[in-house]
C-alpha cells in the first residue's frame, strides 16, 4: 500500500527499485547511535540526533517502498538501566520528532502506533502521543509503529494478566484461549503479520524485540551503524528479503 509522498518528504527511492517485494511489515532494532557518535569523537547525543535524522528518512523510504508497517524499537523496558541525562536526552529527542513530524504524518496519511507501556512515561510526553495518535487515527495509510518503554516479555505478561481478566469474569473459557486470542490482546493487535527483522550494527540478537511477533519473521543483521542506515541499505535489505525461501515449517 504505497502512498504518495508530498513533495517535502519525497526520497530517491520509488517501489520500482524493488518490485514486488512482499514485505508489508518491517521492525528495525535501530542499534549503534553510540559507536557512531564515538567514531566521531562527539557525544553518544549526536548519535542519538543522527538517529532521528535516519528515522525520518527510512520512515519516508519505507512508505514510497510500499511497505505497509514499519516498527522501530526507539526506547526499551530495559533501556532504564542507562545513565539518567542519556534517558532524558532520548525522551527530549522523542518529544522534538513528534512535535516537528506530525503535521506531516496527518498530511502524508501515515497512521502512528506506539507499542509499549508508554504511559509510565512523563505524563505531559503522554498527552503528545496521545495527541498524535488521535490525530492520525483517521488516517488510512501506511502505519508507523514506535516502541517506547516495550519489552516483549513485559508485552506478553500484559497480555496474559487481560487474557486471564477476561477469563476470571467468565468472558472466555480458560481451556478455549488460543494463540489467536494472545495474538490479540498484544501491543501490535491489528497489524500485519512480521515479515522482516532488522538489526544494525552487527549485534546479532532480538534484545526482547517482537518475540511472538518474529516467530516466522526473516532475520537481516547489518554491519552498519543506525545513522548510517539509509535508503539504499533498506532497499538491500529488502532485495535480500525478497530471496528467502520462507516455508513456514513446510516444504
Ligand atoms: C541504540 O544505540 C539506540 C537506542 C537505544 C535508541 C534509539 C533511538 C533513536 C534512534 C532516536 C529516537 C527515536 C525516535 C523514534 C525519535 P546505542 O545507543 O545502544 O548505540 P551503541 O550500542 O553504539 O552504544
Amino acid at each position: 500500500m504505497a502512498t504518495q509522498a508530498s513533495s517535502s518528504t519525497r526520497t530517491s527511492v520509488s517501489p520500482h527499485d524493488v518490485p514486488d517485494h512482499g514485505a508489508r511489515h518491517v521492525a528495525i532494532i535501530m542499534d549503534g547511535n553510540g559507536r557512531w557518535a564515538k567514531k566521531r569523537l562527539l557525544p553518544r547525543f549526536a548519535g542519538h540526533k543522527a538517529g532521528v535524522d535516519a528515522v525520518r528518512k527510512i520512515a519516508r523510504s519505507a512508505r514510497e517502498l510500499g511497505i505497509e508497517c514499519l516498527t522501530l524499537y526507539a526506547f526499551s523496558s530495559e533501556n532504564w538501566k542507562r545513565p539518567a541525562a542519556e534517558i532524558a536526552d532520548l525522551m527530549g529527542l522523542l518529544r522534538r520528532f513528534i512535535e516537528a513530524d506530525i503535521d506531516e504524518m496527518v498530511s502524508d496519511n501515515v497512521r502512528l502506533r506506539v507499542i509499549g507501556n508508554y504511559r509510565a512515561l512523563e505524563p505531559s510526553l503522554v498527552a503528545l502521543i496521545d495527541d498524535a495518535l488521535a490525530r492520525t487515527a483517521v488516517n488510512t495509510g501506511p502505519v508507523l509503529a514506535i516502541a517506547l518503554n516495550y519489552g516483549s516479555q513485559d508485552e506478553m505478561v500484559r497480555a496474559v494478566q487481560s487474557l486471564a481478566a477476561r477469563a476470571a469474569s467468565g468472558e472466555i473459557a480458560p481451556d478455549e484461549i488460543c494463540a489467536d486470542h494472545l495474538h490479540g490482546a498484544l501491543d501490535t493487535a491489528g497489524l500485519p503479520p512480521l515479515d522482516l527483522m532488522i538489526r544494525t550494527s552487527g549485534e546479532q540478537r532480538l534484545s526482547n524485540f517482537l518475540l511472538w511477533q518474529a516467530a516466522y519473521a526473516e532475520l537481516y543483521f547489518t554491519d552498519v551503524l543506525w545513522p548510517d542506515f539509509d535508503t539504499k541499505a533498506l532497499a538491500g535489505a529488502l532485495h535480500a528479503f525478497k530471496d528467502r525461501d520462507r516455508r513456514y515449517g513446510g516444504l
